[in-house]
């Protein structure tokens, strides 16, 4: 189709992001808690998996509906077997007037010693690391799994010699549980190059047991900073960012503020997700998504066009706005998905 795509809301679609696994190697309490991701746990058989050729079928048909950016996500994506075969792919990839699209990866870091210029070989503009805190002790809780922060450290050093730069670093912040390591974390990624994002705690899926109380707002982590290092706004950089950046006013870096819970920014949200087994989901907190797969596999299989006008069908429809609804009746209250399934 001609001309920009807008949902029920009046946004475009400009952000695709891919769940490539639902396995990870941490378990992280707010996302994959122990008790409920054990050992009995059954995670997706591969047949239920998007192959590469079917996410990079879908990702070619949503860069014709406008998509310019594709994060790969899962579980720890880069868990992924072959993952540089699918990033070679993506890369490949161009929007409608020939311009290459934003390549970019969230990871918990644990592997890029050992992966980082393997990932920037196959394509790979760009990198964030997931890091909930600096001291070992605060870090290996948070994983669940013993995980030492130096190797993520180490991690994310091998990902900015590889050229995955600049990088990004997502903190999620609960009050009373990582919230003394702000002010670590931001004086160790002062001067590195790394811009160093905090994150509101959200209440995705239905297992974390959120709480509004557990929630530091981003405007208090903002107060804590400043009263270390001044810092001045920066004006956003794409629209529909999640992020409101501030600059240290001594040059030495930049910060920025994720603020799903207090001040939502639904209004200009472009973001797409297509989850490990090929759904679309219009919204972080949806609850459930529409079947791409059995598109692409039924006994009918679907043209490009049809899967196109299938998508375009579902973002012209969409009128999510969750965050902007928390805690009114229309937020609903069925069980939303897992952030593990459906990626950050
Ligand atoms: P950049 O282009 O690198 O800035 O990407 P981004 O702003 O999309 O950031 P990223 O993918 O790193 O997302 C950071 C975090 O913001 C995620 O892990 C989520 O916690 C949160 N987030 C991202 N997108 C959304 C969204 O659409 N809604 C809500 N509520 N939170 C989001
Ligand atoms: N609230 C905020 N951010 C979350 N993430 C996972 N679960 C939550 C949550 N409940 C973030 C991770 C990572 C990305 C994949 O999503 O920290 O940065
Ligand atoms: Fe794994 Fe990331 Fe979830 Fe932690 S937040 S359990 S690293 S997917
Ligand atoms: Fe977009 Fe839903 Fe997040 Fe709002 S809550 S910004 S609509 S994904």
């Amino acid at each position: 189709p001609d001309g920009p795509l807008a949902d029920a809301l009046g946004r475009p679609l400009r952000d695709l992001r891919i769940s490539v696994t639902d396995r990870c190697n941490f378990r992280c309490g707010y996302c994959m808690p122990k008790q409920v991701f054990d050992k009995h746990h059954e995670f997706l058989p591969h047949a239920d998996l998007l192959s590469f050729e079917e996410i990079n079928r879908l990702a070619r048909v949503f860069t014709g509906l406008g998509v310019e950016k594709l994060r790969i996500t899962g579980g720890e994506p880069t868990l992924r077997r072959g993952l540089e075969t699918l990033l070679a792919m993506l890369a490949q990839l161009r929007t409608p007037d020939g311009r290459g699209l934003d390549l970019t990866l969230t990871t918990n870091g644990s592997t890029l010693v050992k992966k980082a210029a393997a990932l920037k070989a196959a394509g790979l503009n760009r990198l964030t690391v997931s890091l909930d805190g600096l001291d070992d002790a605060v870090f290996q809780r948070m994983n669940d799994v013993g995980f030492p922060v130096a190797d993520v450290l180490a991690g994310i050093r091998a990902a900015q010699d590889a050229g995955l730069g600049p990088i990004k670093v997502n903190m999620v912040v609960q009050r009373g549980v990582n919230d003394d390591q702000i002010l670590p974390m931001a004086r160790h990624f002062r001067h590195s190059g790394v811009v160093l994002r905090f994150i509101e705690y959200m209440d995705v899926g239905a297992t974390n047991g959120w709480r509004m109380d557990q929630v530091l707002p981003s405007a208090e982590v903002q107060r804590r900073i400043a009263t270390e290092w001044a810092l001045t706004p920066l004006s956003h950089s794409a629209p529909g960012e999640t992020a409101e950046r501030w600059a240290y006013a001594d040059g030495s870096g930049e910060v920025g503020f994720i603020s799903s819970v207090t001040q939502a920014f639904c209004g200009d949200c472009n973001r797409a997700r297509l989850s490990t087994e090929g759904r679309l989901y219009t919204c972080l907190f949806a609850h459930r998504g529409h079947d791409l797969r059995g598109l692409l596999r039924g006994a009918e299989p679907f043209s490009d066009e049809q899967l196109a006008s299938a998508v375009a069908g579902v973002w012209t429809a969409r009128e999510d706005r969750y965050s902007q609804l928390r805690g009114t009746a229309a937020a609903g209250a069925e069980p939303r998905v897992e952030m593990h399934y459906i990626g950050g």
